[in-house]
Formats: C-alpha cells, structure tokens, sequence
C-alpha cells in the first residue's frame, strides 16, 4: 500500500522504515526541512538500533522516500500515519496543535479520500476532534477522510524489534472499512512476511492480537498502559525505601513478586526512576485528562510525586557519602534516560549532573551515545568517551544509566584510576557483596 508518515521523529522514522521493510511504499515528511535533507542523503538523525539498516536497505529498494513539502507526501499514500509531537504544556496537559496543524494541511492539500490514522500519543476524543478539524478545514465543511487511531507501543532502543513482533496491535476506528485497511497494512506482520534485520531468521513466531475498538478505547489503551507501567516503576521504588529501612533485598523482593504471573517481572526495577519522553508526559497528559472529566486520579498524582524524589534519594547517598560535595570530582555514568538510545529527554541523569554542577562539583560524564546531545546543554560537564578516563582521578562515581558496558565495567582495573573507591549507583547494577569484595564503599537503592 500507499503510505505517508508526517513527522519524522522516533515514532515517524521506525513506522515509516519499517513498514517500507514490511514492503509497502511510504513517504516521509517533516517540518524540518533540515531533517529532511539529511534523510534524504542517507543519514539517520536518531540512533537506534537496526533503523540504519533497514532505512538504507528500504532506500535502495524504492520503498522509502522523504519530502520537505507535507502536499507532496499527503498527496503520495493512501493511508496517512500522523507522528508529530505531543508535548506537555505547563499545566501537564498535552499540546495537540501540530496535530491540529497537520489536519489542516491534510484537508487543505489531499486531492482523494485518505484514512487518517493518528499514531502520537494523544489523549482520548483527540480523534474526534481531528474528524471534526478535517471536516472544518475541508472546502464546504465536508469531509472525504476517514479517521482511526494505532497507538504505538515501540520502546526505544528496541523499537525496530517491538514494531515487527508487537503483543498486541490496536486499530480505533469508525467504520469496519477503516479497520479493514489497519489490517491490510499490518498484514505483513500479522503473517510474518517480512525480513527481520532484529532476530535474523530466530524471530519469535507468537501472532500479535490484533484489536478493533473505538477511537476513544484506543486512545486510552495507550496512556493506560504507560501510566499502569510507571505506577508499576513507583510502586518498586517505594517497596525499595521500605526495604533500606528494614533491612530486606529489593530484587530478592521483587524478582518473587515478578513470578507471580498476575503480577509480571518487569517494569520492576527500583532505582532512579522513569524518565524520557513517554512516561513523565503521558503520566502528566493521563491525571489532566481525567480531571478534565471530573475523576481524581490520585494514584497517578503519587507515582508522578514517588518518581521525582528519586532524584533527592539518590542525591541524599551522594551527600551522605561524600560529605562535602562541592569541589569534589564525580565521574557520572551515563545520561541516556536509559539505555541503548540517545535520548536525553528528561533523563534522571541530566537532573543529577545539574543538581551536583549547582553545588560546585566538577563532573566528568560518560555515555556510548548520548554524549553530543548533552554537550549543548551542559557545556560545564567535562566529557569522556571512555568511561575510564572519566573515572580517573573521581571521588565518586555515580552509575545513572543501565548501560551494558556499565554493567561489565572491570572495576578492579577501575579502582587504581580512582581518588577515592566510592559508588554510588543509581541503577542496582552490581552486587553490593562483590564490590566491597573489591574493596568498593558501595551504596544503591534498597540492598543493604
Ligand atoms: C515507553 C513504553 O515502554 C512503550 O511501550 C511506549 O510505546 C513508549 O513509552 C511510548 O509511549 O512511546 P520508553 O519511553 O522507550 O517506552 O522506555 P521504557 O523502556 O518504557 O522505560 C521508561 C523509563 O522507565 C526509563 O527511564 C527506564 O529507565 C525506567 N524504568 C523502566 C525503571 O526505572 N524501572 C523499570 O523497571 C523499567
């Protein structure tokens, strides 16, 4: 099929690389003109893992193409996917005017019927609004479009991999044609007809659910499913506090819980909490949201409140550990909100980096991939890409991102490096045992 992607960010890119791999033909455009033309000469503005290739592969084939002018793309597919920012006004709310945006060019520059199919996270009745929009900015008020909703659920860093082997793919429609589209464009991952560049020939062979409901059910499915994630995030971190307390094992505690199948291993990882671009804005979207209609989601009010402090617990271990922190050099690890991306959108790291830079410390900071974006905005940070040169001569060292390299770190040939063996690591990377084994003063989130 004939597909247009608008907007070209983390959620535009993997859509429209990906279903250019799955075989259909898409075209991409984006309000930066700029973005477009590095796409157009092959490079990939976003790191994530196997895009490159796939981009490169889909290039050569035909299937992809990018276009700075949004007529040109609308007028190219059948289908339009919209993948434009949502981002959180200062009320917490969600600022849905490029989506509005995107409506009236759609209107004004389509010159057949389209489905339009809104794939940013937006808060429920959006997709009425945009069938409203489309119509009242159509010549005569009448509109020839037909609206639906496909909330993503990709993670980054593993987003290439999520969009070829999804749980679930969930299409929000009006009308069963409609739903008949979603579902030919989703036909080759339904049937797994695709080359995946993720698993080469192992993939998993498990058939994703494929959902029809409302545009509204849609719409909620997805910011229920991010806010029940973070809640899931708080809820550890606050187990975790109780564990320092009382002197129990956070993950001794929640790997037992995770075998619980009603309850699930994952998302249960204590430490310096969520961060990105997905959660701290869904989370904020969903509580204002609800509001809006009159129901108080206090539960949420409490995993966005657990979350932030965070950031003091884990500074409140920094201080007790160094006592006096101004003057003193700490080699951070990592300022990715997590790992495998680039992204630094609200990372705990960056948080922390600026709190411990107030205080007068001089900080050193490492990542694999996140380093040139934060340079522009933490020119006081001395930067290393080698994680030992970053250690060299630190008073402490602060573990901020899951990294594996991180993980895998020879700490023994790190320690000599050091002024002084203190970590404090934000992620319960190690075992606390086998670094004072290595002769580590070692502090991390709900392990004694
Ligand atoms: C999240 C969801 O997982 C995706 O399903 C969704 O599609 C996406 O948001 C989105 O709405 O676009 P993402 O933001 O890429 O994906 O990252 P996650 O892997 O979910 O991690 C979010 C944050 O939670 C990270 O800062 C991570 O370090 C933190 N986290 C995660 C924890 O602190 N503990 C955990 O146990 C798990």
């Amino acid at each position: 099929m004939r597909l247009s992607v608008i907007g070209c960010g983390y959620v535009g890119l993997v859509t429209g690389a990906c279903f250019a791999a799955a075989g259909h033909e898409v075209t991409c455009t984006d309000i930066d003109a700029e973005r477009i033309r590095r796409l157009q000469a092959g490079e990939v503005p976003i790191y994530e893992q196997h895009l490159e290739e796939i981009l490169s592969s889909a290039r050569k084939d035909g299937r992809i193409s990018y276009s700075a002018d949004a007529g040109e793309a609308i007028r190219a597919g059948d289908a339009i996917f919209i993948c434009v920012g949502t981002p959180p006004k200062e009320s917490g709310e969600a600022d849905l005017s490029a989506i509005d945006q995107v409506a009236r060019q759609i209107a004004e520059q389509a010159r057949s019927p389209k489905l339009v199919i809104e794939k940013s996270t937006v808060p429920a009745r959006t997709g009425l609004e945009l069938r409203r929009a489309l119509a009242a900015y159509s010549s005569g008020g009448k509109s020839a479009f037909r609206v639906a909703s496909n909330p993503e659920f990709l993670r980054e860093g593993t987003a290439v991999g999520d969009f070829f082997h999804p749980d679930r793919i969930v299409v929000g429609v009006e009308e069963e044609s409609a739903a008949a589209d979603l579902r030919e464009i989703y036909r080759p991952i339904l049937e797994h007809k695709f080359h995946c560049p993720v698993h080469q020939g192992s993939c998993p062979t498990s058939q994703p659910a494929f959902l029809v409901t409302t545009i509204n059910s849609a719409e909620l499915i997805k910011h229920a499913s991010n806010s029940f994630l973070a809640l899931k995030i708080s809820y550890a971190n606050v187990i975790s506090d109780l564990c320092e307390r009382i002197g129990a094992d956070v993950k001794e505690v929640t790997h037992a819980m995770g075998l619980d199948p009603r309850i699930g291993g994952q998302f249960l990882s204590a430490g310096l909490g969520f961060g990105g671009f997905c959660f701290p804005k869904d989370v904020q979207a969903f509580i204002h949201l609800a509001a809006s209609v009159g129901v108080d989601f206090d539960l949420l009010k409490a995993t966005e409140r657990v979350n932030k402090q965070r950031i003091d617990r884990f500074l409140e271990k920094v201080h007790k550990a160094l006592w006096v922190v101004k003057g003193k050099h700490v080699a951070v690890l990592g300022l990715a909100f997590k790992a495998n991306t680039d992204d630094i959108r609200f990372a705990p790291a960056l948080e922390v980096v600026k709190r411990l830079l107030e205080e007068g410390a001089m900080v050193h900071a490492t990542d694999p991939e996140a380093i040139s974006r934060t340079k522009a905005l933490l020119p006081k940070v001395t930067y290393h890409e080698d994680p030992y040169e970053a250690l060299r001569g630190a008073d402490a060292a602060l573990i901020c991102t899951e990294w594996d390299v991180f993980r895998h770190l020879d700490w023994k040939r790190a320690k000599p490096l050091m002024a002084r063996s203190l970590v404090v690591d934000g992620r319960n990377l190690y075992s606390p045992k086998h670094m004072r084994e290595l002769g580590f003063e070692y502090h991390s989130f709900g392990r004694a």
